[in-house]
């Protein structure tokens, strides 16, 4: 069998999200169970993390070690926890009523596997090809079925996917579900601009939307800081707006909650470094 290539770029990305998902995995007390994400990391080559990645060496990387820098450090596998699973009940619940879910920017998701979700539930993942050629190899070289119907859809979201999606099966006419999980700050704001008007435009009323925020000055702060991990170097301006009021001005009606209120939810304290990130629900009326 045909070893699967792990993608570079902002594809990598997705493998760190795994791998926090792996490690939530082995936790007795885990806020949800992935056992794919374990198959991908072990295909995938290791990640530099950003100081080594920029070249720092152990000297350059001890001269980073404050206490703001190694907060966020041990804090970023908790907020993947908690947004993991605040993305696993969004899709729960939405399932329900909407029997098509996209999955925007699905990276490694393993949703339509491992949530059990309606029989007559469409998923729909889209990201680029490269990752969902590295997501397939290894899930055909697994075996694992998925439990809902599964389509993937290979593009860059900068370019036609709703044309697509359409052509993959999606139809336009039925209240959807829509995940958009760690994908706005790796785009930027006229990026986002266009992907929320397509997905207006393709969301009859009933649908439903679910999508992380960080705010610029945690954007700016998490990309500055050499602890992070190489995800962080690639980040893009994202919006500059709460996400609340933006998807408002698009027709949606949304309530936003910080990270951290939702790891009180869940038992999982979030420090203020990444507890501030926003998690949001919206609906089309
Ligand atoms: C941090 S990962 C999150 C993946 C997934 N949502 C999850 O939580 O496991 C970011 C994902 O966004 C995807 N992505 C970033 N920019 C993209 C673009 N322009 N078009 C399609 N996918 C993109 C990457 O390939 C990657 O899979």
């Amino acid at each position: 069998m045909v070893q699967p290539v792990a993608p570079q770029g902002v594809g990598q990305t997705a493998i760190a999200v795994a791998r926090f998902r792996a490690a939530e995995t082995r936790r007795p007390d885990r806020l949800f169970a992935d056992p794919l994400a374990e198959q991908f990391v072990a295909a995938a080559p290791p990640i530099r993390r950003g100081a080594g990645g920029r070249g720092a060496g152990w000297r350059g990387l001890l001269r980073y070690l404050r206490p703001g820098n190694l907060a966020h450090y041990r804090a970023m596998p908790h907020f993947i926890a908690v947004r993991t699973r605040f993305f696993d009940d969004f899709v729960r619940t939405a399932a329900q009523t909407c029997d098509q879910v996209v999955i925007l920017a699905a990276g490694l998701d393993t949703r339509a596997f491992r949530l059990d979700l309606p029989d007559r539930t469409r998923v729909f993942e889209i990201d680029l090809p490269e990752v969902l050629a590295f997501k397939q190899g290894v899930v055909a070289r697994e075996g694992t079925k998925p439990a809902a119907g599964r389509t993937q859809v290979p593009i860059d979201l900068r370019e036609d996917w709703p044309s697509a999606l359409v052509e993959a099966g999606f139809q336009p006419g039925r209240p959807t579900a829509w995940t958009a999980e760690g994908l706005l700050v790796y785009l930027t704001e006229a990026d986002c601009e266009q992907l929320i008007g397509r997905i207006s435009g393709l969301s009859a009323p009933g649908s439903r939307l679910a999508l992380g925020h960080q705010d610029r000055s945690t954007v700016a702060r998490q990309k500055a800081n050499p602890l992070a991990g190489a995800a962080q170097t690639l980040y893009k301006s994202g919006l500059s707006e709460r996400p609340d009021v933006w998807l408002g001005r698009h027709g949606w009606q949304a309530t936003a909650r910080r990270a951290a209120d939702y790891g009180a939810d869940y038992g999982r304290p979030l420090n203020a470094d990444v507890g501030q990130g926003w998690l949001v629900t919206a609906e089309r009326p």
